[in-house]
């Protein structure tokens, strides 16, 4: 019976168990760097069958929270390789998320300018700024002409991602950034090619899926969404609809693997959807993702609703998941207060078991 420790081929890597680290944002890269610390951060994680990066912004205009890293300079590609090749020694493979967060960002962040949306619709809520919380701004509605430039930067990344010696890429299309904006009826209320109808609505994606695929190849490309998740002030009329197209064009593009966020993070979903409807659209694998702790990750593979778990406040308090799955030992209880910003404590000191 599958279960969490049953090896599994992804594309050309073999995982030696089905328990991924999921994406978490930790803002510990103050010139927006991968850091020594983050690399140790990630060693200490390595024994994952699979470790996603945190969100790594493709572009300047892609940024949207202070001190995170981003995938686009050769500095940036220095600091990434120190991190996979440490990760690659201790046996561990590696991808890293790339991000852009359209809406979900503020002018301090680009010398004063709006950031760039599908529409002009600006979400309920606040960003993070070096300032403090600030409230969201109506973002700019990009000209049709700016499209191909925003395929460009996924592209760009995708490439720099190879350089710095990642196994693969995951593309961020959830929880309300760029892409999930595009999605979302909430935030497209465009009038072109990439608004309107569902398929016009997932053009973007598509299209970035594509030239990503085409970079690097689609056994190392994954995509992240997230059909539920209210998150950013992110609304759709008809997600089941929505979220099984995506599917199905992502099917067609031979994506790797299809990482679905079941849960809402924030504020209650506007309607149900069912992940395995979703699922049966897509042929690689799934990853599922949302307050799975081991009996319920155990569940899902053995029931066939899932070919991979993903683990993230889990994984952020216990560097050793997976050894400590295997004995049933106790879980090291997370620190709210650290999760965003500051230095080792609350990163690289939780302990593993017997350390
Ligand atoms: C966050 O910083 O809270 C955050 C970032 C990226 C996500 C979700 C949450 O996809």
């Amino acid at each position: 019976m599958t279960d969490l420790f049953s090896p599994v081929q992804l594309g050309k890597l073999k995982l030696s168990s089905r328990i991924v680290m999921a994406p978490m944002t930790r803002n510990r890269a103050p010139e927006n760097i991968p850091t020594d610390l983050m690399a140790e951060y990630y060693t200490q994680r390595a024994s994952a069958g699979l470790i996603i990066t945190e969100g790594a912004q493709i572009s300047e205009q892609g940024i949207g929270y202070p001190a995170t890293p981003g995938i686009h300079s050769p500095e940036q590609v220095a600091g990434w390789q120190k991190i996979t090749d440490a990760v690659h020694a201790r046996g561990g493979h590696i991808f890293v998320q790339l991000w852009h967060c359209g809406r979900v960002s503020h002018p301090d962040f680009h010398g004063g300018a709006l950031p760039p949306a599908p529409s002009a619709i600006r979400p309920a809520g606040q960003a993070f700024t070096y300032t403090g919380l600030q409230d969201f701004v109506t973002p700019r509605a990009l000209e049709l002409e700016e499209i191909p430039g925003i395929i460009e930067q996924y592209r760009h990344a995708a490439s720099m991602a190879m350089q710095a010696g990642f196994d693969g890429v995951e593309i961020h299309s959830a929880n309300g950034y760029l892409l999930d904006q595009f999605l979302r009826d909430g935030s497209n209320q465009r009038t072109d090619a990439y608004g309107g109808s569902i398929e016009n609505r997932t053009r973007l994606l598509r299209e970035v899926t594509e030239a990503v695929c085409n970079e690097i190849g689609a056994d190392k490309v994954g995509v992240r969404i997230a059909p539920v998740n209210a998150f950013n002030d992110m609304h759709d009329s008809d997600p089941q609809a929505l979220f099984n197209h995506v599917a199905t064009t992502l099917s067609g593009l031979h994506a790797a693997y299809l990482h679905v966020v079941e849960v809402s993070m924030a504020g209650e979903p506007d309607q149900a959807v069912d992940m395995q409807q979703i699922r049966s659209h897509f042929d690689g694998m799934y990853i599922a993702n949302g307050r799975y702790d081991k009996a319920r990750g155990n569940a899902v593979l053995s029931s066939d609703k899932a070919d991979l778990v993903a683990y993230g406040i889990p994984y952020l308090a216990n560097p050793d998941l997976p050894g400590r799955f295997l004995r049933d030992a106790p879980l090291n209880e997370p620190d709210q207060a650290t999760f965003y910003g500051g230095d080792a404590h609350g990163y690289t000191d939780y302990p593993a078991l017997g350390a």
